[in-house]
């Protein structure tokens, strides 16, 4: 916890890819003249969870967010597809400089999900857990209800202390809630494998008001 209190007293000063930067910035030009609210699929993957998220924010543009060109060219394809939601969007990007880029541009999300992130579980790796991330007030500061998923409940615990100390209450509860059908392939995978999901969810609004 007290890597979490030094990223959230310190700004990650890291300088953000140039690649990054116009990746971002062709988004900001899309998205310009678009009042709709923005929702994040972060770490999206194939964007199958986008898809599934575009018509549960109807009214909302919906961006996943992925650093991993395969995977998202299989989302892109059908997201083109003429039954695909109009109101979604995918972006490569790594989401570390897309958060810093995205807060020092004041954007605010109405919700940001964290779906199965890679956990990462060797102690060695604890700073690339999103939680202990140096990157996490930026993704603070973008506001909104968070939504995390994650089958392993230590990523869980750890989200929602890291939440805690940076002052915003985090709900944490199992499978049994989470809604069906499965959002993402790995929420499929996992469920039909017989793990136990995990979800925390907290409003971060306030923390984005406050940045
Ligand atoms: C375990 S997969 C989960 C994918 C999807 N959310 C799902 O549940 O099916 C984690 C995803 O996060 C992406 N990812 C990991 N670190 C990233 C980063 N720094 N920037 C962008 N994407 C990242 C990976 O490319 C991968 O697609």
């Amino acid at each position: 916890m007290a890597t979490v209190q030094r990223h959230l007293d310190h700004p990650f000063r890291r300088p953000v890819a140039e690649h990054s930067r116009r990746a971002f910035d062709e988004l900001a030009s899309v998205l310009a003249a678009d009042s709709r609210p923005r929702v994040l699929d972060s770490g999206c993957g194939t964007g199958a969870s986008t898809l599934r998220l575009a018509p549960l924010h109807a009214d909302a543009v919906v961006i996943g967010v992925d650093k991993s060109a395969q995977r998202l060219g299989i989302g892109q394809r059908q997201a083109k597809a003429a039954d695909a939601p109009r109101n979604m969007l995918l972006l490569r990007c790594d989401l570390v400089d897309f958060w810093l880029l995205a807060a020092a541009a004041r954007w605010r999300f109405t919700q940001q999900y964290l779906l199965y992130p890679n956990p990462w579980p060797k102690p060695e790796h604890l700073q690339r857990r999103w939680a202990a991330h140096p990157v996490l007030p930026s993704l603070l500061a973008c506001g909104g209800q968070l939504e995390l998923r994650t089958n392993w409940k230590i990523y869980a615990q750890e989200w929602s202390a890291a939440l805690g100390l940076a002052g915003i209450s985090a709900a944490l509860d199992c499978c049994d809630e989470v809604t069906q059908p499965d959002l993402t392939p790995f929420e499929a995978k996992y469920r039909a494998s017989g793990h136990v999901l995990w979800r925390v969810r907290a409003d971060a609004a306030k923390a984005a008001a406050a940045a």
